[in-house]
């Protein structure tokens, strides 16, 4: 049956009355819709955050921004730079009235902020240049990707990281990345409020920085002739293609002073003693045996490594000093994982050294050989971290030790009293899988979810209190064996990234997943806006719950 509209059986004062409702609702419909306000959405979650929806700010795309702290100068310039690039104009003013404002407060700690919104519009306030910059990054996570005006709601929030060290790695040496695309990954990174990028540059499969006193690294270090396929290893299956690439020392101070303008320090990997065959390719006389070595062409752990002799920690401090030149951070990583000790037991060189020394074993001679480098490294002013192998044999006195292997060697090194971060595999590992298999693209294995790395608890339960101050942080790692674009490496980090920054960033009384989850739907707007191919988590999780 049809419903008929009949208005010649409605009263005439009536119909008037209907006749004027529907205009005014037709008119109201046609008005431009006021902009709704934003409700916060900021990853990582704030330590405190308040806000009133019911009173609003509009920022609009022509703020004018003012600073009033010679910290928050370069911040604003950032923001600035940021504006432009989103197609909003920003003004810089010295004085007078304006949208933004950057404040010093003295009184907070070093990466803390606050940021404010009321009538006078947004204030940031913080003590150093990080704090401001934070403050920054918690503003641009508000604004709408698609809109030329911010409607933000009055709020204050007070925010400042837990952990010192925030970390995200990059394996350049399995598959090597323009420097446009590290650039964009640590921009990310700091959009997300991390602060360490750890640059894995040289591989059995290539060696990726260029070293003034050392040419052949790079002419034959950082060329493979093939890459093995897929998971080809027995029968080998080579692709027969060669392969290769790497940074410029211009291209690397560059990067550096790149991740500076975003407070993000870069640590770069030199592995020793193990990991070294594109070395040995280039220089065979820092072999045990008299080579010829070839650059890698498969994944895995190679007998090769450098041999202890006079002429090997020659050529690492020469390389060293070069790399300490570039990289002002306070932290040299010197590897030291998967180390296999064939090569020094069959050789000559090594075990007279294991007799000079009166050293036990080759474990030995590994912790003397990183020891020999710590000693070196404290002497140009800096520390030195490695893999948490670098344990084995005795660890050299001021040593940071990253855990890779599970948590034992990170709470090993902390009751011993020294410095830790946690990258245990299991949690840490952004190579693994991230949903099930048979949806993914080849990975290396492994299962780690953004739900798994959401709860991880970068304090082992098993550590006691008063050595919780040696843990300063935790890291993810993204080891490229099996990404060979930078594609496919966005597709491994994000969204993890995101879970490990609230991980590393949020106290655990202000994480809650489900409130993480409901603020996602916005992130994956902002990585959109950024073009970051991410892997959208939560359509996954819809899969599986419909199954
Ligand atoms: C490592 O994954 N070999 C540190």
């Amino acid at each position: 049956m049809r419903f008929i509209f009949r208005t010649n059986s409605i009263p005439s004062l009536m119909r008037n009355f209907l006749v004027l409702a529907i205009a005014i609702i037709f008119l109201a419909s046609c008005q431009p819709k006021s902009p709704k306000v934003i409700t916060p959405q900021i990853v990582p979650q704030p330590q405190s955050i308040d806000y009133n929806l019911k009173k609003h700010f509009n920022l609009n795309s022509r703020p004018i921004l003012l600073s009033e702290s010679d910290d928050a100068k370069e911040v604003m310039l950032f923001l600035h730079d940021y504006f432009k690039s989103v197609g909003w104009s920003s003004e810089l003013h010295e004085s007078g009235n304006a949208q933004i404002h950057f404040k010093e407060n003295s009184g907070l700690a070093k990466e803390a902020y606050s940021l404010t919104v009321n009538h006078e519009g947004v204030t940031i306030k913080a003590s150093t240049s990080k704090g401001f910059f934070y403050g920054t990054q918690s503003l641009i996570q508000m604004l709408p990707t698609d809109k030329h005006i911010a409607v933000l709601p009055y709020m204050t929030i007070n925010d400042a990281p837990r952990f010192e060290w925030r970390g995200l790695h990059l394996d350049v040496g399995r598959h090597f990345f323009p420097v446009d695309f590290v650039k964009k990954y640590i921009d990310l990174m700091a959009f997300y409020k991390f602060n360490t990028f750890h640059w894995h540059l040289t591989e059995d499969q290539g060696w990726r920085i260029e070293i003034k006193k050392y040419p052949k690294l790079t002419e034959i270090g950082s060329q493979r002739k093939e890459t093995i396929v897929e998971k080809n290893f027995n029968p080998y299956v080579g692709d027969g293609k060669p392969y290769g690439g790497f940074y410029t020392q211009g291209e690397i101070r560059d990067v550096v002073a790149y991740a500076a303008k975003r407070q993000v320090t870069i640590v770069p990997e030199i592995e020793m003693p193990g990991h070294s065959l594109a070395a040995l390719a280039a220089y065979p006389e820092l072999g045990c045996a008299p080579g010829p070595y070839e650059v890698g062409t498969r994944w895995g752990v190679y007998d090769d490594i450098y041999c202890p002799s006079e002429k090997t920690f020659e050529f690492l401090e020469d390389v060293l000093t070069e790399v300490i030149d570039l990289f002002p951070g306070e932290y040299i990583h010197i590897g030291g994982d998967e180390a296999p000790k064939t090569a020094w037991e069959k050789s000559k060189l090594a075990q007279q050294v294991i007799k000079r020394e009166g050293l036990k074993d080759e474990f030995e001679l590994q912790s003397y050989f990183i020891k020999r480098m710590e000693k070196f490294l404290v002497s140009k002013g800096k520390k030195l971290i490695g893999w948490d192998e670098i344990l084995e044999g005795g660890l050299a006195p001021d040593a940071t030790v990253m855990s890779w292997r599970g948590v034992a060697g990170g709470i090993e090194a902390a009751e011993s009293g020294h410095d830790v971060v946690m990258s245990p595999n299991a949690d840490m590992y952004f190579d693994h899988y991230q949903a099930d298999p048979a949806t993914q693209p080849l990975a290396i294995g492994g299962f780690t979810t953004l739900e798994s790395v959401y709860h991880y608890e970068p304090i082992p339960e098993a550590l006691d209190e008063k050595h919780h101050k040696h843990v300063l942080g935790a890291q993810a790692n993204v080891w490229t064996e099996y990404m060979k674009t930078s594609d496919y490496v966005e597709y491994m980090a994000y969204p993890r990234a995101l879970a490990l920054s609230e991980t590393v960033w949020t106290k655990p009384e202000n994480k809650d997943w489900n409130a993480f989850q409901s603020r996602m739907g916005h992130q994956y707007r902002l990585l959109g806006a950024r073009n970051v191919n991410y892997f959208d988590a939560a359509k996954d999780t819809l899969a599986q719950n419909n199954e």
